[in-house]
């Protein structure tokens, strides 16, 4: 006799990874629920993560063009100011519309909205709220949430203290804003903040900024943002601190740093710890491992078969297009097809500005696993259009594999990184050699032209430089 079930899956989460399984899942035909607690759809990504991250990069980026560039093209603004409110209000205008486009794609889908929190009672059902739904398979997509400093010092309030989400609220900009470790929310909301003028200041545990990039671009980027006017203090830890109402101070453990520093705001962006607290895992046996990641298979199964798990909760990069990936993946398995992932060939963008890209293995990776690669450059400054447009800064790193040619990594920083870096990715999905690359004709002129050059340059000479 087979049991049967309120739905044929159930998605935990509605962020990237649960609201794409969840529509792909409907579109198969399978009898589908995504439940979520919070009171929009669309998880970190659209309430608090990406969209409004990127609204407020590209208003404060406007910003700065006006003030500082503007005048080299022959305009002239006079005394340009800034609303801060209707800057937040631009930022939210964004997310609301796309977090009700979720509920509409939703219901043309016919996904069930679950509203609620949800809690395992067994390996077929849940609890949402005190309501009991049974289902065939479930996927957890619970994401993740702002990481504190370790040992209780300094914990996010959000008055003086803040996470991602409260960063991305104020009311007035800090004078000085520290930022708490140099990776990428830290890097573009340090961005944003020092834009509208605020002193910013990073202390990064590290000896070096934006960890998982190619070392020389990381390098790249620090000049540029010093430029720009942010200060950064490396290999420094935050060993103490304290908050009062009208300010934060920190004590420092650093080569080169001050033991203390003091601004009106500190942003804590230290990492992200995945959300798994309250869906009583432990009680299915489900296992984490040392970092409190969801444990799964290479079809995403957790140790109960029928529970699967993907996005933020489980391993690899934090990234919303990761997510979706994994969900598209899970669904089309469960939905009597094949998925598809490639984790060599995900793209990471840091939107500062000039933009960060890459795309599969950076130089101090291929060293450590002693495989010899030949490396091409181009920099922005020998790219017609890059000079047409007055945004030279930058160069593209493409590494192939010596005796192969095989693309391995490509590292740009410069105009639109984070659009161009998407020929590496296709070119790596379909295991293009550096001279593939070079061989196909670019638009002229194009900043993609940048990359053509660095593949040239890979496998044998580039022409404008
Ligand atoms: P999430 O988006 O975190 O969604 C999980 C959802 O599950 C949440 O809505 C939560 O409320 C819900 N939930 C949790 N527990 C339960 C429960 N028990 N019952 C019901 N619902 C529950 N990534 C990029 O790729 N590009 C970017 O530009 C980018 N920018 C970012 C900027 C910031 C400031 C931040 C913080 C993150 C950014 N990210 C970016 C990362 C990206 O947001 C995440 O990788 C992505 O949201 C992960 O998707 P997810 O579906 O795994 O989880
Ligand atoms: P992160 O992992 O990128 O960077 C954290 C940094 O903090 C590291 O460099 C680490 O060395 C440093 N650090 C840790 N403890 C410290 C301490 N005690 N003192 C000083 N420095 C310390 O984490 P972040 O920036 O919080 O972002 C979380 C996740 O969100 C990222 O993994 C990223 O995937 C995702 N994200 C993605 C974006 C994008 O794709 N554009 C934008 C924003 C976030």
């Amino acid at each position: 006799k087979f049991a049967s079930f309120d739905y044929d899956l159930a998605v935990i989460g509605s962020g990237p990874g649960g609201y794409v399984a969840a529509i792909k899942a409907a579109q198969l035909g399978l009898n589908t629920a995504c439940i979520e607690k919070r009171a929009t759809l669309g998880g970190t990504c659209l309430n608090v993560g990406c969209i409004p991250a990127k609204s407020l990069a590209n208003s404060t980026h406007k910003y700065a063009e006006a003030c500082k560039d503007f005048q080299k093209h022959g305009i002239i603004v006079e005394n340009p100011r800034f609303d801060l409110s209707q800057m937040m209000k631009a930022k939210q205008k964004a997310v609301d519309g796309l977090t009700k486009g979720i509920g509409s794609l939703f219901k043309k889908n016919k996904v069930t909205h679950v509203p609620g929190t949800a809690t395992f009672k067994g390996a077929n059902e849940i609890e949402v709220d005190g309501k009991k739904l049974t289902a065939k398979n479930f996927i957890i997509a619970t994401g993740s949430e702002p990481a504190n400093l370790p040992g209780g010092i300094l914990p996010i309030d959000e008055n003086r203290v803040l996470s991602s989400t409260g960063a991305m609220q104020l009311a007035e900009v800090p004078k000085k804003l520290l930022v708490i470790g140099g990776g990428v929310i830290g890097l573009e909301l340090g961005s944003v903040w020092s834009r509208l003028g605020s002193e910013v200041i990073f202390v990064e545990f590290f000896n070096r900024i934006a960890a998982g990039n190619d070392l020389e671009v990381a390098q790249a980027l620090q000049k540029i943002l010093e430029k720009q006017g942010m200060k950064f203090y490396l290999s420094t830890k935050v060993v103490g601190g304290e908050s009062t109402s009208n300010g934060v101070k920190l004590n420092l453990e650093g080569t080169n740093s001050p033991t203390t520093l003091e601004g009106d705001y500190a942003l804590v962006s230290v990492g992200r710890r995945p959300n798994t607290i309250g869906l009583n895992l432990e009680g299915l046996g489900i296992t984490k491992d040392k970092q409190g990641r969801i444990e799964v298979n290479d079809q995403l199964q957790t140790a109960v078969k029928n529970i699967y798990a993907i996005g933020d909760v489980i391993k690899g990069p934090m990234l919303a297009h990761k997510a979706e990936e994994e969900g598209i993946f899970v669904a089309e398995n469960l939905g009597g097809g094949k998925g598809h992932i490639n984790y060599e060939a995900i793209p990471g963008v840091i939107y500062t500005h000039p933009e960060v890209a890459m795309v599969g293995k950076t130089e101090e990776n291929l060293k450590e696993m002693n495989v010899e690669y030949n490396k091409g450059t181009f920099p922005f400054m020998a790219n017609s259009r890059a000079r047409a447009n007055n945004e030279t800064e930058g160069f593209v790193k493409v590494l192939a594999d010596k005796k192969t040619d095989r693309i391995l990594g490509i590292h740009i920083i410069g105009p639109t990184a984070g659009e161009l870096i998407m020929e590496g990715v296709i070119g790596m999905e379909y295991k293009a050699a550096s001279e593939d690359l070079a061989r196909t004709t670019h638009a002229h002129p194009g900043f993609c032209e940048a990359i053509k050059e660095a593949c040239l340059a890979a496998f044998s000479k580039p022409i404008h430089f």
